[in-house]
């Protein structure tokens, strides 16, 4: 049977995608070579690390009760059990998607897909055995792997050098872990085994944190993190990475030149970025054109240089985001049906999951600076607002960026408890092309976290009323 499209990999970019097109009325099928579906994300990534962040938050926020009037003695760690609780929350969630494919008549295969030549992928399973299938349409969705330390050669054992997939699974809380790389995955996870007891060293190659991110969201969420525990060595190149007996030794130099130093680890977290995941998949032999970053090259509709043949998500340029992996599979499942399926890049909102959460969308004040638009900004802390001294949640702030003369919003970023959720009312306003004065006029319920969301957006254009 010839399909109208077969999508390569189930991760969140490649499940979206299925199952919109079978919504739309297209005979789907899909290709996955794990067991389960839901891609790095809802197998090794997003979702288990999301499961052990709250639970490491709950273990940690257990021993700080106090405040609040409430003395429950000590708190236990039992990490067999926690860990039991973020495979129980994979497995809801990959067994969601199975049921999604079963739902929406989704044809499934299990094995390798290989892009044969437009309108043939062939699937090799496990055991060895081989068929081929046909569509008019051809999705690569098989996401990211691992890019490793550029330029070290680091073997990543899983047990020891662990990259985030080890990160996720270990047998016990290390007594140090070294963590390379300042970045998402570095500081969620080192936040994770901090809590849990580990002393968790961070070594970043640049000069600040979460690189990208905003600078003033960026210095005041290290001096959080600081707080919390975790050490940092900013301006530090990881130079190698070796196994000891007892664990790893990392050595490190000032980037700006200086003394090399190597310290000892219990356990190493590589967290040094992801490349996209192209290996295998014949897209040489079908003559399918990677840029210079090894991602696949796509026009605006997705499709490559090969017609029938289109990829989405991390394999493909833009930022490694589930959400924003999700948002092209819609996209291209709609133009698939011949409908105009379109992303908005500019409104693509991103969250640390640490405590407190950090989560931005638009632009930074340093790319405003860079582009030379004239900006107004607004802030308000957390500090100030009810609901967060109610909760005991009062570090961070919000912080609003608007085009200084046409008001229109440019950018949001919040640093506080529950940032994740409240990016989106910023999102929103921006996607509608809204204004600051538009979200400050935009009546809040009282007493919420969100006020500060307002609040900020009422300093943008004129004054918050408790500040
Ligand atoms: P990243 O790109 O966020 O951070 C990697 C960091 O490693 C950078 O700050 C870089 O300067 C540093 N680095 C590189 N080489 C180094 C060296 N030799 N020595 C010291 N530091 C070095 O990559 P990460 O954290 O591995 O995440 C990979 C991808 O997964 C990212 O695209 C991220 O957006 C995505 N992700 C997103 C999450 C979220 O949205 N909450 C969670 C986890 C991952």
């Amino acid at each position: 049977m010839a399909y109208d499209i077969i999508v390569i990999g189930t991760g969140p970019g490649g499940y979206v995608c299925a199952v919109k097109a079978a919504q739309l009325g297209l005979q789907v099928a899909v290709v996955e070579k794990r067991a389960t579906y839901g891609g790095t994300c809802l197998n090794v990534g997003c979702i288990p690390s999301k499961a052990l962040l709250h639970a490491s938050e709950m273990y940690h926020a257990a021993h700080h009760l106090d405040g609040l009037g409430i003395e429950i003695g000590e708190a236990r760690l039992n990490l067999d059990k926690m860990m039991a609780h973020k495979d129980a929350t994979v497995k809801s969630n990959v067994d969601g998607v199975a049921y999604l494919f079963k739902k929406n008549k989704i044809d499934t295969f299990q094995g390798t897909g290989r892009v044969v030549s437009a309108g043939k992928v062939s699937v090799t399973a496990e055991d060895g055995s081989a068929q081929e299938l046909e569509a008019k349409a051809i999705v690569i969705a098989t996401g990211s792997d691992v890019a490793g330390i550029p330029g070290v050669q680091v073997d990543i054992d899983e047990e020891v050098i662990v990259s985030s997939t080890g990160g996720i699974a270990l047998k016990q809380v290390p007594g140090h872990m070294v963590v390379v790389g300042g970045g998402v995955i570095g500081l969620e996870l080192g936040s994770v085994w901090a809590r849990l007891g580990a002393k968790v060293t961070v070594v970043e190659y640049l000069d600040s944190i979460l690189g990208g991110m905003d600078g003033e969201v960026s210095k005041q969420f290290q001096r959080m993190l600081a707080k919390q525990g975790l050490t940092f060595n900013l301006g530090a190149k990881v130079t190698g990475v070796t196994r000891t007996e007892s664990g790893a030794n990392v050595t490190f130099e000032p980037v700006k030149g200086g003394e090399a130093q190597t310290i000892t680890a219990d356990i190493v977290l590589v967290a040094t970025g992801r490349k996209p995941y192209t290996a295998g998949l014949g897209l040489e032999e079908a003559g399918v054109a990677l840029d210079n970053r090894g991602r696949i090259e796509i026009d605006n509709h997705f499709q490559t240089n090969v017609p029938g043949i289109f990829a989405i998500g991390d394999v493909v340029k833009g930022p490694m985001l589930a959400h924003k992996a999700e948002d092209e599979g819609v996209a291209l499942a709609e133009i698939l049906a011949g409908q105009r399926g379109h992303v908005n890049y500019d409104v693509i909102p991103g969250v640390v999951y640490t405590q407190p959460e950090v989560a931005s969308v638009g632009k930074t004040e340093e790319e405003l600076k860079a582009q030379g638009i004239a900006y107004k900004v607004g802030k308000f802390p957390f500090s100030a607002n009810g609901r967060a001294r109610a909760m005991l949640a009062t570090d961070g702030f919000v912080k609003i960026l608007a085009d200084a003369e046409t008001d229109r919003l440019l950018g949001g970023h919040i640093i506080g408890f529950g940032a994740g959720e409240m990016i989106h009312e910023i999102a929103t306003v921006m996607e509608f092309g809204g204004s600051s004065e538009d979200l400050g006029r935009t009546c809040h319920a009282h007493p919420t976290m969100s006020e500060a969301v307002k609040e900020a957006a009422l300093a943008t254009f004129f004054k918050p009323i408790h500040m």
